[in-house]
């Protein structure tokens, strides 16, 4: 069985562990090894960012952004942590993204970065490469990454456990000793087999959780590994009842999921009933649709459910001119094109779905969390900046802001020791009986989508989640065998992390009573339709 050994493993290669890579490889003796299980590394929820990334705009200050963030995350945001990514960010943009990684943000007539508004921001200060931005970052920072000689990317590579001691030391004195991490067993989907990936220092950058829903705007591969493997790891994980729905997803067959970016209303896009009312100034009247993303979300949701409509309309082309449409959103506009919806003359109709976890593995200012040697950043991560709701297009930075801080901290660290193999067990396959059969996981993997979406979505109630943690608790006992006795696929570990990335959810979900930015409790409705 294989042995990888690198000062730091990188586990994602979003904006959270691109930036830390790219830190990190300014120390040239230092070796870092970055994977993914995805077949590219351009693969990951960063790519499928389309609004922007926050800077601080023409007539802004830090002290606005912060404000802003704050009123966003609803009185649970950390004011320290905001601080940081209030004061950090925008130098980082400037450093990392344009001078570094030359990402060609869209810019005005005049030269100056164009500067775009979004849900509950007090000025424009979203910055867009049309309405793919966070695939032309990770691009940009990519092609970076390849030129570091001591950086290596492994695709198709699954982190299936954290290895921490005591854990999984043949020391039995470890056991007097703090967890920590020492790298971890990743499958490697090409062999089929598991290597030892052993590292000083051990960064969590995996990404969000939205595929354990029935229905989300994240890709494939958001489905809580990271969350799952620091949770079993021993890690302390905060805050993860605050699952954001996004309020616009396009409602089309063959279209599911496909963000409709906040950005459109920005824009002067509005929300509209499917007879044409304009109902955002009922729910939020200073807002209206710029209302922050909870508000809206819950509005369509209120409406959907009271009226029986299947979708609302997101309406641009009666504020934007055709030509400008196609211009600033190319990507929207052709995708809904294929499906047979022309934006530039046709309103789009919209859902709310599954689209980013508020909570996560804790991470302190350094992106330490309280397993030794392991670091978080970005969306597994949760430095408390979003608190209970997070403010649109403020992700991007904050993977930017604490890959960068995590690198840093690692850094400080001077030299880093590596476990030997010898000390670590190589991967066991005793009791692995048979083939993984895709029908099966397929369907477990439906049942907890299902059972989140219903159950553990938008809106909330004891009972419902009383019947999610049952189902869950039994779901989680099957996959658990049928993990034990059957030879490891992507797939498999997948619903391995998903239902436990569901069970720390729903738990969380029930145990906090009180209704807070995206965590919704209707104990008196509970049998209204979700
Ligand atoms: C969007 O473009 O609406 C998504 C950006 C974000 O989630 O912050």
């Amino acid at each position: 069985m294989n042995v990888i050994q690198s000062d730091v493993l990188v586990i994602g290669c979003g904006i959270a562990g691109a930036a830390a890579a790219l830190r990190l490889a300014q120390d040239r003796q230092r070796q870092v090894t970055l994977i993914t299980r995805a077949d590219a590394p351009e693969e990951s929820n960063t790519r499928y960012a389309q609004g922007g990334i926050v800077t601080l705009g023409a007539e802004d200050s830090a002290e606005l952004l912060i404000q802003d963030v704050l009123a966003a995350g609803a009185g649970l945001s950390l004011p320290a942590a905001v601080r940081i990514l209030a004061a950090e960010g925008p130098p980082l943009v400037q450093e990392v993204l344009i001078e570094q990684a030359a990402v060609p943000f869209d810019r005005a007539e005049g030269g100056d970065l164009a500067y775009g508004r979004e849900g509950a921001h007090s000025r424009p200060r979203v910055i867009h490469v049309g309405d793919a931005t966070g695939r032309a970052i990770i691009q940009g920072m990519l092609n970076l990454l390849r030129q570091q000689p001591n950086v290596r990317i492994v695709t198709q590579a699954t982190a299936v456990d954290l290895i921490t001691f005591p854990h999984h030391a043949r020391d039995p004195l470890t056991v007097y000793e703090p967890i920590t991490c020492h790298g971890a067993y990743v499958y490697e989907q090409g062999q089929r087999t598991v290597s030892r990936y052993l590292a000083g220092a051990t960064l969590l950058a995996t990404g969000g959780l939205g595929r354990i829903y029935r229905h989300t705007t994240n890709p494939r591969g958001a489905r809580g590994d990271g969350l799952a493997m620091a949770y079993r790891a021993g890690a302390r994980v905060i805050n993860a009842e605050y699952v954001q729905f996004h309020p616009t997803a396009l409602a089309l067959p063959d279209g599911e999921g496909f963000l409709i970016s906040e950005a459109v209303r920005g824009e002067g896009g509005r929300l509209l009933t499917p007879d044409g009312h304009p109902f955002m100034a009922d729910y939020a009247p200073r807002w209206r649709d710029l209302a922050p993303r909870d508000v809206v979300a819950r509005a369509i949701h209120h409406e959907m459910v009271e009226h029986g409509y299947p979708h609302v309309l997101l309406d641009i082309h009666s504020t934007m001119s055709a030509e400008n449409i196609q211009e600033r959103f190319p990507t929207i506009y052709t995708r809904c094109m294929e499906l047979g919806v022309d934006i530039t003359r046709q309103p789009i109709p919209v859902v709310p779905a599954a689209h980013y976890f508020c909570g996560g593995v804790w991470a302190d200012e350094r992106g330490r969390t309280t397993v030794e040697k392991l670091y978080a950043a970005g969306e597994v991560a949760c430095a408390g900046v979003h608190g209970a709701n997070r403010l649109a297009s403020t992700s991007l930075l904050e993977g930017l802001v604490w890959g960068d801080r995590a690198a840093q901290d690692i850094a400080a660290r001077g030299a880093l020791t590596i476990t030997a193999a010898a000390d670590i067990p190589p991967w066991e396959e005793e009791g692995v009986l048979e083939e993984a059969d895709p029908a099966l996981i397929w369907r477990d993997m439906r049942t907890i989508q299902h059972t989140m979406w219903h159950y553990v979505g938008l809106v909330r109630s004891a009972r419902r989640l009383t019947r999610a943690l049952q189902d869950l608790n039994h779901l989680g006992k099957e996959i658990d065998v049928f993990y034990r006795t059957t030879r490891l696929t992507d797939p498999l570990i997948g619903l391995r992390h998903s239902v436990q990335a569901a069970l720390i959810v729903a738990r969380a979900a029930q145990h906090n009573r009180q209704s807070r930015g995206c965590h919704y409790r209707d104990d008196r409705k509970s049998t209204a339709l979700m």
